[in-house]
């Protein structure tokens, strides 16, 4: 199951809860929804079968939106170019998969390409692909004449990622100059390596930069000055937002219920005991090592100060044995010394985190260094109403409101003894913790949905043509 099966993908962005529900019946097809899940697969037992029974149907959201007004209206009948740098299943290409239907929603017409094409057609790309074809979004080759021609008529070019920064000499030419006016560039990054000039050398005469968090912005704001000598155009921050589906699930009691049900049950971890989780792929950036030993330290704090608290567990969601396998196995052997095995899972890579966000209790996002750019788990977590842990570090520090909707430390070896305690204090009071959880729901209802994050690209894309348009009149 390391690969996505064909059908999963198709379902996965079909309507959600309706898809809980008919693969809870299906046992087959559950395998690969919850392709990470660490158990072989049961069939769904009498108690999930009556759950599913009395699951409602999906409500129609979208009648709902239909009557409020869509803040993207003015997009109708505007040509948009967008610049992938992958067709992949990680967020970078899934996020501007995500604008190209709003955008057809509203009916743009949309044309999408990808920037080195990786001459393998996998499942993945083929299913993303066709998911677009099915929305209506043109697919087309990012070299030659075709494209060129689109990228001049465009009225809008949107780059995704620093790294797409390559095609605009590859291809265009010396057609560069023409289309940079209505380039927005969309950036979710802050390593180093993109601070290249091969990459970024157009960035100050596009027409503007689109950034996920105050912090990213900022630093690439000193990073383009200090390093590069060049200067950032006009930077927006636009926040992103939870997508329809995850929400639809985090609201549905009864889809919940049966997820995390189904989980423990594969993990083995009681419906009582207490569940830690971090969900992010495994990497020392991620900061899984740090993770567990603030675990096993709140284990030993419980232990010395003799606390009545519910069993503790741990699962780390994102492991890859065939990647990262030094780090990998640093884990597993610290779990192994520690004589922490039973109280610690490791779940692979999956998409589908829902089913874990469902069954866990409290969200970890432990990311090290400048930390997540923005760190969408980390609202996805607030949305079922988790309190997060988080490092206070890059965008979870925009996310996250310290001792509201979870507790903040510092990175690095400094934050794994105030992780414990956060650990501990989350475990000692229940009330805290649900009240943290909801909290947190609140603020995503407030500022991190879908249509949140509609608005905020509306205003940009409003500016980015105002701009364009009176460049092409001067
Ligand atoms: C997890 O991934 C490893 C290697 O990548 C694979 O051997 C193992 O079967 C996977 N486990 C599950 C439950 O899919
Ligand atoms: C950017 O530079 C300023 C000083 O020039 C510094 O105070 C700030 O912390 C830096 N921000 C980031 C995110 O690197
Ligand atoms: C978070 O709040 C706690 C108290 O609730 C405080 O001790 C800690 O310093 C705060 N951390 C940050 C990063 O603001
Ligand atoms: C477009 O730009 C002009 C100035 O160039 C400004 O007067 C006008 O208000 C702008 N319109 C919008 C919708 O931003």
């Amino acid at each position: 199951m390391a690969k996505p099966a064909a059908g999963w993908i198709p379902l996965f962005k079909k309507r959600f809860v309706l898809f809980v529900v008919v693969i809870l019946s299906v046992s087959t097809v559950f395998v690969c929804f919850i392709r990470g899940a660490s158990a072989p697969c049961d069939p769904p037992r009498n108690g999930l079968a009556a759950a599913v029974d009395r699951a409602k149907l999906p409500r129609h959201s979208d009648v709902d939106v239909g009557a409020r007004k869509n803040p993207l209206g003015f997009m109708r009948t505007k040509l948009v170019l967008l610049v992938s740098h992958e067709l992949s299943l990680s967020g970078g290409p899934l996020l501007l998969m995500e604008l190209a239907f709003l955008l057809r929603t509203v009916g743009s017409r949309v044309v999408w390409i990808t920037y080195p094409k990786s001459e393998e057609t996998n499942e993945v790309t083929y299913s993303l692909e066709h998911k677009m074809l099915n929305r209506g979004v043109q697919v087309i080759s990012a070299k030659g004449q075709e494209v060129i021609d689109t990228a001049l008529k465009a009225d809008l070019v949107i780059l995704n990622t620093a790294v797409a920064g390559k095609w605009l000499d590859a291809v265009l030419k010396e057609r560069v100059p023409q289309v940079l006016p209505k380039i927005l560039w969309w950036i979710h990054e802050m390593r180093g390596h993109y601070f290249k000039l091969e990459y970024v050398k157009h960035l100050p005469f596009v027409a503007g930069a689109m950034i996920d968090s105050h912090t990213t912005a900022e630093y690439w704001k000193n990073r383009t000055r200090d390093r590069l000598k060049i200067q950032m155009p006009e930077t927006y921050v636009v926040h992103l937002g939870n997508s329809k589906e995850l929400m639809e699930v985090a609201e549905d009691s009864v889809a919940r219920r049966v997820l995390r049900e189904h989980i423990r049950e594969s993990l083995g971890v009681r419906s009582g005991d207490l569940l830690f989780a971090i969900i992010n792929s495994v990497s020392r950036g991620k900061g899984q090592d740090l993770f567990l030993h603030s675990f096993h330290e709140s284990l030993k704090l419980i232990q010395e100060q003799k606390l009545q608290v519910p069993s503790m567990h741990a699962v780390i969601v994102g492991s890859d044995m065939n990647a990262q396998t030094k780090f990998e196995t640093e884990l597993r052997d610290f779990v192994l010394k520690r004589g922490i095995q039973d109280r610690v899972h490791f779940v692979n890579k999956t998409l589908a985190v829902a089913p874990y966000l469902a069954a866990i209790d409290v969200l970890v996002q432990n990311s090290q260094a400048r930390g997540e750019c923005f760190g969408r788990i980390t609202i996805e977590a607030m949305a079922f109403k988790l309190p997060v842990l988080g490092t206070s570090a890059g965008g979870t520090t925009e996310i996250v409101v310290n001792g509201s909707t979870g507790f903040l430390h510092p990175v690095g070896k400094e934050g794994v003894i105030l992780l414990a305690k956060n650990m501990v204090k989350l475990a000692t009071h229940v009330e805290r913790r649900l009240t943290m959880g909801k909290k947190g729901y609140e603020r995503v209802k407030e500022r991190f949905m879908e249509h949140h994050m509609a608005e905020r690209i509306a205003l940009v894309l409003k500016e980015v043509l105002n701009k364009s348009a009176a460049h092409s009149h001067s």
